[in-house]
C-alpha cells in the first residue's frame, strides 16, 4: 500500500453502533466514526456479519460494576460494542500471520465488532470453512469457543461419558450439544418446551424439558456437568454429578450488580476444594488453534450454528434487546 493510500484509509470513516454510556439497549446509536486501521499483529476485517453475544451485554451495561475497572469507570472507553465477528480481510498488519487481503475470516475481538470495520489480533481469527456463510460463521466464536473449552478442556470430556447441559437452547448450549456428539459423548439437553425439538434435531440422546421435569431430582449421573444458567444450587447440581464427576460453571451471579459471577465462581473453586468431585468454573479465551477446530468441524458438518434471527446493522439495538431478555434460540446476527 503507497502512503497516500494509507493516508486516506486512515481518515476514512465507517458506520458503526456506539454505546455513548452504560446503559440498556435503548442508549445504542448509530454514528459515523474513523475507520480503524491494522496495528502490529493485527488484521483489518471489514466486517460482512456480527453476532450478539452475552459478554457485550456486560459492556453495555457496565455490570457487575467490578468490569469499569477495565472497561472504563463512566462510560466504555471502547464504545462500539461487538464481539463476534465474520468477514473479509482488507489489510494486513505488520507481523500479522497466517491471511492475506481478501480472506474470508471469523473471530472474536474484546469490543469494535458492530461496525464496517474492526482491527483484530491475527492469533484470534480463523479462516471461514467452505460451505459456510459469513453469517453462520460469526455466529460461531463466542458460543463454539465456550462450548468447546468447557467440555474438552475445563470438563476433560471423553468419548462414551454422560453428559448434562443445562441452558443447552442458546447460542453455547446448541454449539455444546453437537461439540459433546462429536467428542462421542451420551448428551442430555435441558431446555424449555419451545425448545425440545430443535435440541432432539441437534442430536440430543436425552432431553429434559424443565418446565415439566426437575433434572437435578432424576437418578441420572453424570460425568460432566456444563452448566450455562447457573439457577441452582451447588447441592443441587452435585446430586446429579457421577461421584468422579466435573462440574463445569460458565453463569451464575449472586453477587448482584456489584461482584456478578465473581462471587459465585469463588463458591465454586472452594466447594471444588472439600468435595471428591471436580468443580470448575470456566473464562472463555479466543485462539486461532480452536477457532480452525470449529472451523473443521462445521465442515464436517458435525457443527451447525443456529440462527435464529438475522437483522442489518441499523436494528443492531433490537437485535441486543432480544438477546438481553434470555430466551434466545441459538444466536442473533448482524448482517452488515
Ligand atoms: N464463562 C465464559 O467464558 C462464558 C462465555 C460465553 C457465555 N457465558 C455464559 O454462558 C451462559 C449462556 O450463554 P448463551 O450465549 O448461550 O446465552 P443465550 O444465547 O442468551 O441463551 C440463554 C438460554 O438459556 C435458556 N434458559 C433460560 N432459563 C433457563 C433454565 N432455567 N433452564 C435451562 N435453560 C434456560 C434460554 O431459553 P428459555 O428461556 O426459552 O428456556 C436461552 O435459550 C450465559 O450466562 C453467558 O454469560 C460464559
Amino acid at each position: 500500500m503507497s502512503d497516500a493510500q494509507q493516508s486516506t484509509l486512515e481518515h476514512a470513516t465507517m458506520t458503526a453502533i456506539v454505546a455513548p454510556r452504560y446503559g440498556s439497549s435503548e442508549v445504542l446509536r448509530t454514528q459515523t466514526v474513523p475507520r480503524p486501521v491494522a496495528g502490529d499483529g493485527q488484521v483489518l476485517v471489514r466486517v460482512r456479519a456480527a453476532a450478539v453475544c452475552r459478554g457485550d451485554l456486560h459492556l453495555l451495561t457496565g455490570k457487575p460494576y467490578a468490569v469499569r475497572l477495565g472497561f472504563g469507570l463512566r462510560r466504555p472507553k471502547d464504545p462500539i460494542i461487538g464481539h463476534d465477528l465474520a468477514g473479509e480481510v482488507v489489510a494486513v498488519g505488520a507481523g500479522a500471520t497466517g491471511f492475506d487481503r481478501g480472506d474470508l475470516v471469523f473471530g472474536a475481538v474484546d469490543a469494535g465488532a458492530f461496525a464496517e470495520y474492526v482491527s483484530v489480533p491475527a492469533e484470534r481469527l480463523a479462516r471461514v470453512p467452505d460451505g459456510l456463510t459469513v453469517a453462520e460463521a460469526a455466529a460461531l466464536p463466542d458460543s463454539g469457543l465456550t462450548a468447546l473449552q468447557g467440555l474438552r478442556d475445563v470438563g476433560g470430556l471423553r468419548a462414551g461419558q454422560k453428559v448434562l447441559v443445562n441452558g443447552a437452547s442458546g447460542g453455547v448450549g446448541t454449539a455444546a450439544v453437537q461439540i459433546a456428539k462429536a467428542l462421542g459423548a451420551e448428551v442430555t439437553a435441558v431446555c424449555s418446551t419451545r425448545h425440545v425439538e430443535m435440541l432432539r434435531s441437534l442430536g440430543a440422546d436425552l432431553v429434559v424439558d424443565y418446565t415439566t421435569t426437575d433434572f437435578t431430582s432424576g437418578t441420572d449421573r453424570y460425568d460432566v456437568l456444563l452448566d450455562l444458567v447457573g439457577n441452582r444450587s451447588l447441592t443441587d447440581y452435585r446430586r446429579v454429578l457421577a461421584p468422579k464427576g466435573v462440574f463445569v460453571s460458565s453463569a451464575g451471579s449472586p453477587g448482584g450488580d456489584w461482584f456478578g459471577p465473581v462471587l459465585w465462581v469463588g463458591k465454586v473453586v472452594l466447594t471444588g476444594l472439600v468435595v471428591g468431585q471436580t468443580m470448575r468454573p470456566l473464562l472463555m479465551r479466543p485462539r486461532r488453534a480452536d477457532l480452525e477446530l470449529l472451523a473443521v468441524l462445521a465442515a464436517e458438518g458435525k457443527l451447525r450454528p443456529v440462527i435464529e434471527r438475522r437483522c442489518p446493522l441499523a436494528a443492531a439495538a433490537a437485535a441486543v434487546g432480544h438477546v438481553a431478555e434470555g430466551h434466545a434460540q441459538g444466536k442473533t446476527v448482524i448482517v452488515v
